[in-house]
């Protein structure tokens, strides 16, 4: 039987330490957890695909993993897309949010809009996606609630539209006024976070003598926010010019049924897809999903790929054979269960919203379409413009061959983009990235998974365009510039800085010298 309740499919965007693992934690154990998306065992040392879910895992002992957290809330399914933090940010990091119809973005009271927080909602800002802001940590002293609402607003540009409003300063939270009801949800200390919410919600006259000075700041400080155009605005926040904004301790658990409350009632449905020739998808037509993920390498007893795949349109059923819109070939289903739960859980339905993994997907590549019915491909998800560059060259000659299918596997996954030229050959491919710590990421695995040793020696590029088969024979022999190809066959243009980029467009206007979106460092 498809289970037909409505989907919730968001990211967690911040920077390391915010509180995205704590605030995950909170809604899991809040929620009612039904699939943990790729459950993986004994990688201690695979940094690619180790995912802060999984350092928590190990440190706390609880059940959360790699690529999607599934629960119930309130007759909804709420699929959580994990974000890979710190330890592998890189272009994959973006790409999840290819997967989400709106993201949260945590900040820290006590830092406000930190640089990854700040990268990643640029990503959301380009594709479209709302946003609702979680100030966390109010429990700890930090900075002023207004002094937090002109930050957004400079430095994200976004309406910040408080839906609750602290009740104390941060350090001495008292609780939240809800600018919706007018209540007071008072916060309660409680030891050590412990699983049970620390809200009790009171009416404005039953505020207590010790929060009442408080209180009547706060109820002065809302009525100045409905006075200078804070309220919240569904249509405006949909359309990415607002930010709900709540107030939380995800350690003590407090916010957190707030923002689950939060998300059912403001954050979008998952909605019609256009494919890339310009035909609508309604997620009531047929089974249709993209692959925003690919993951290899995670047991190493069998060389086995994972491709997360969000569902788009049509229920998804297990064993169900599906079209691969790149190659037209038929894709068979029947090995999707295994990615689902530890071992024995078994997902025999999926529908618009959910991620799905499929095992031993050795063809599905991040992008891809599959479909069941009238043909259907889903644009590209995005690349970003790399702004490290490396010669790759094998550590053992003896071991070329181990050397140039490792790196046709990272390509694949994204992990780095692989661009090469007849000039320089086979043998030393440029590797460009996002952030510098993909190269360690693909040494790492290099050695480890594919038994290949690797060299790099870096090169004096900054910045990367999108060029064509003119512009690449216009660059040819000009100073300060290389052409070499992507694997997908464009050609890209490497400046050795943003000024010999910004002189040869400015002198050579024939030439197509397109900027990918920023993302980097
Ligand atoms: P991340 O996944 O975003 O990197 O952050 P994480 O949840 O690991 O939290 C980073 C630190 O901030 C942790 O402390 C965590 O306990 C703390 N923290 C998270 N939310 C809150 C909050 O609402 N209030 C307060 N006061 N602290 C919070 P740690 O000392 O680094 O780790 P731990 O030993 O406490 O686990």
């Amino acid at each position: 039987m498809p289970d037909t309740r409505p989907r919730r499919t968001f990211a967690v965007i911040s920077h390391p330490d915010a509180g995205k693992s704590t605030l995950t934690e909170a809604l899991a154990l809040h929620a009612r957890v039904i699939n943990e998306a790729g459950a993986v065992h004994g990688k201690g040392d695979r940094r690619a695909t180790v995912s802060d879910w999984m350092a928590m895992e190990k440190a706390r002992g609880i059940s959360i993993t790699s690529a999607a957290l599934q629960f119930t809330y309130r007759d909804h399914v709420v699929n959580l897309v994990d974000t890979p933090g710190h330890s592998d940010f890189s272009e994959d990091t973006y790409r999840v949010l290819s997967a989400v119809d709106s993201a949260v973005m945590l900040v820290d009271a006590g830092k406000g809009l930190e640089p990854q927080t700040l990268k990643l909602f640029r990503v959301c800002a380009l594709r479209g996606i709302p946003v609702i802001t979680v100030i966390n940590k109010w429990d700890r002293p930090g900075l002023s609630a207004l002094e937090l609402m002109d930050l957004i607003q400079q430095k994200i540009n976004l309406r910040p539209t408080p839906l609750t409003w602290p009740v104390g300063e941060a350090g001495d939270f008292r609780g939240v006024l809800d600018r919706r009801t007018g209540d007071f949800v008072k916060y309660t200390r409680t030891a050590g976070g412990a699983t049970r919410a620390p809200e009790r919600r009171l009416a404005a006259d039953e505020v207590g003598d010790d929060d009442r000075h408080l209180w009547e700041a706060a109820a002065e400080e809302h009525e100045l926010l409905t006075l200078d155009d804070a309220d919240h605005d569904q249509e405006r926040f949909l359309a990415g010019e607002t930010t709900p904004v709540m107030f939380a301790s995800a350690l003590q658990n407090f916010g957190v049924a707030q923002l689950l409350d939060l998300l059912l009632d403001l954050a979008p449905d998952p909605g019609a897809t256009t494919g890339v020739d310009g035909s609508v998808r309604e997620v009531s037509d047929e089974f249709s999903a993209f692959v925003f993920k690919v993951q290899s390498g995670m047991n190493r007893a069998h060389r086995d790929r994972l491709a997360y795949a969000r569902v788009v349109s049509g229920t998804f059923e297990r064993g169900m054979v599906v079209t691969h819109a790149s190659t037209g070939k038929p894709f068979a289903t029947k090995f999707a269960q295994a990615v689902f739960g530890r071992d024995t859980t078994v997902v025999e339905t999926a529908e618009p919203g959910d991620i799905i993994g499929f095992v031993n997907a050795q063809s599905l590549r991040v992008g891809d379409t599959v479909y069941v019915g009238d043909a259907i491909e889903y644009p590209p998800v995005p690349s970003f413009a790399p702004e490290h560059f490396v010669t790759a060259t094998a550590g053992d000659i003896s071991r070329y061959k181990q050397f140039r299918r490792g790196i046709e596997q990272l390509d694949q996954e994204g992990v780095v983009q692989v661009l090469r030229s007849d000039l320089r050959g086979d043998q030393s491919p440029v590797l460009a990235a996002v952030g510098p710590m993909q190269f360690e990421v693909v040494e790492d695995r290099m050695v480890n998974e594919f038994n290949s040793p690797i060299r790099f020696s870096p090169l004096n590029y900054q910045v990367a365009r999108i060029t064509d088969a003119a512009g690449a024979a216009a660059l040819a022999g000009m100073r300060g510039v290389e052409v070499l190809q992507r694997s997908d066959g464009t050609p890209m243009a490497l400046f050795v800085d943003e000024w010999r980029a910004k002189v040869t467009a400015r002198d050579n206007p024939e030439i197509m010298l397109e900027a990918l979106p920023a993302g980097g460092s």
